[in-house]
């Protein structure tokens, strides 16, 4: 049977390079296998970003971003955590499912707890909303990165003891796919993070993208100096990006020596601009356009609606909230006698 997978991305700024290596291009690639499902989590994003202009433009970033790196609208469902509103109830149901003790060991909460920067009550209960997100869907695989695996176990456990409790089928338990994508260096050699004002922004202009490389940070050595490539942001980098072939040319060139590091990144500046330019250009187009966003988010919200409607019925008649049986019982009478 297909498998259903579910990715989510935070509008809290522009794509960049990492976002797109390590999240947006292994999350493109399981289409090919899976049902899969594509959000925009804004109501995430509240927890950081409280600009209202910052938090609607970048969702739209976020969405055109998914398109242009080739996300077809068609075959799979792109839509906006906040339209599918059936998710604030799964939150709920599975806030009672979670101990406080739990959430209070979250990596974000201890982490805004330890710069004594006053969590909110979202902030704390983000990997509840994030457990519904998945649960809603029936999502069998999650593609992540490390950084996301707490949250993952988790929603594993939420749904255990959703299913311990009400029997096996009342949610489906996730996996957690730990994506093989690399961590992407940024133009100082650490993480690639919006935050930490190293990131290459995706969709600059040419000469824009070519200026931001050549601020890459590499060693000191001559131009006739033999370089060690493997270590060096430039060639980590051009490994993401550059068939086989012309990595290890690459490499052989720098071990060598006569090859400089300026080289180097003109290299990595071509290979980035075959990658990205074609779809740049898919970007600008659709980034320029929000009403066609705006029908692609509403169909796509209308496609995940059905399902997380769905689910959210099981739920609810397992734990016996609602009318669901009556209801259904009317439904068949009114049937039968028309
Ligand atoms: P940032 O750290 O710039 O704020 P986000 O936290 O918004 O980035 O990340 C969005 C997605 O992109 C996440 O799935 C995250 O794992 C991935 N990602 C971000 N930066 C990198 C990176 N440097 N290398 C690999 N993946 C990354
Ligand atoms: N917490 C994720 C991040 O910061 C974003 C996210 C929200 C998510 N809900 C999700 C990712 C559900 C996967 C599945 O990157």
């Amino acid at each position: 049977m297909t498998r259903t997978s579910l990715t989510g991305i935070k509008p809290t700024h522009g794509i960049h390079l990492g976002n797109y290596l390590g999240a947006i291009r292994p999350a493109l690639a399981l289409a090919k296998e899976h049902k899969t499902f594509y959000f925009i989590a804004d109501y995430h994003a509240l927890t950081s970003l409280r600009d209202p202009g910052a938090l609607r433009r970048h969702s739209y970033d976020v969405a055109a971003a998914w398109l242009a790196c080739g996300l077809n609208d068609k075959r799979t469902t792109l839509f906006r955590q906040s339209d599918v509103v059936e998710v604030f109830e799964l939150m709920w149901i599975l806030s009672c499912f979670v101990a406080t003790g739990q959430l209070e060991r979250g990596h974000a909460y201890k982490d805004a707890l330890a710069k004594e920067q006053a969590p909110t009550a979202g902030l704390f209960n983000y990997p509840v909303l994030m457990a519904a997100d998945i649960l809603l869907y029936d999502t069998d695989v999650v593609p992540i990165g490390r950084d996301q695996l707490q949250h993952l176990e988790l929603t594993r456990d939420m749904a255990a003891r959703l299913n311990h409790h009400y029997g096996e089928k009342t949610v489906t338990v996730p996996e957690a796919l730990i994506t093989e994508a690399p961590l992407v260096p940024g133009l100082d050699g650490q993480k690639m993070s919006k935050s930490k004002g190293n990131a290459i922004p995706l969709f600059d202009p040419p000469k824009q993208l070519r200026k931001t490389i050549m601020q890459i940070k590499t060693g000191s050595e001559s131009l006739e100096e033999p370089k060690e490539p493997e270590g060096s942001t430039v060639f980590e980098l051009f490994k993401l990006v550059a068939p086989e072939p012309k990595v290890k040319q690459m490499a052989d060139a720098l071990r060598t020596g006569g090859y400089g590091w300026g080289h180097a990144k003109e290299a990595l500046y071509t290979a980035l601009e075959k990658e990205i330019g074609p779809k740049r250009e898919k970007y600008l187009t659709l980034r320029d356009n929000e009403e066609v966003l705006d029908d692609i988010l509403a169909t796509g919200a209308v496609k995940a609606r059905v399902i997380a409607h769905r689910t959210l019925q099981r739920v609810r008649h397992a734990i016996g909230i609602g009318t669901y049986e009556r209801s259904d019982m009317r439904k068949t009478v009114r049937l039968k006698r028309t």
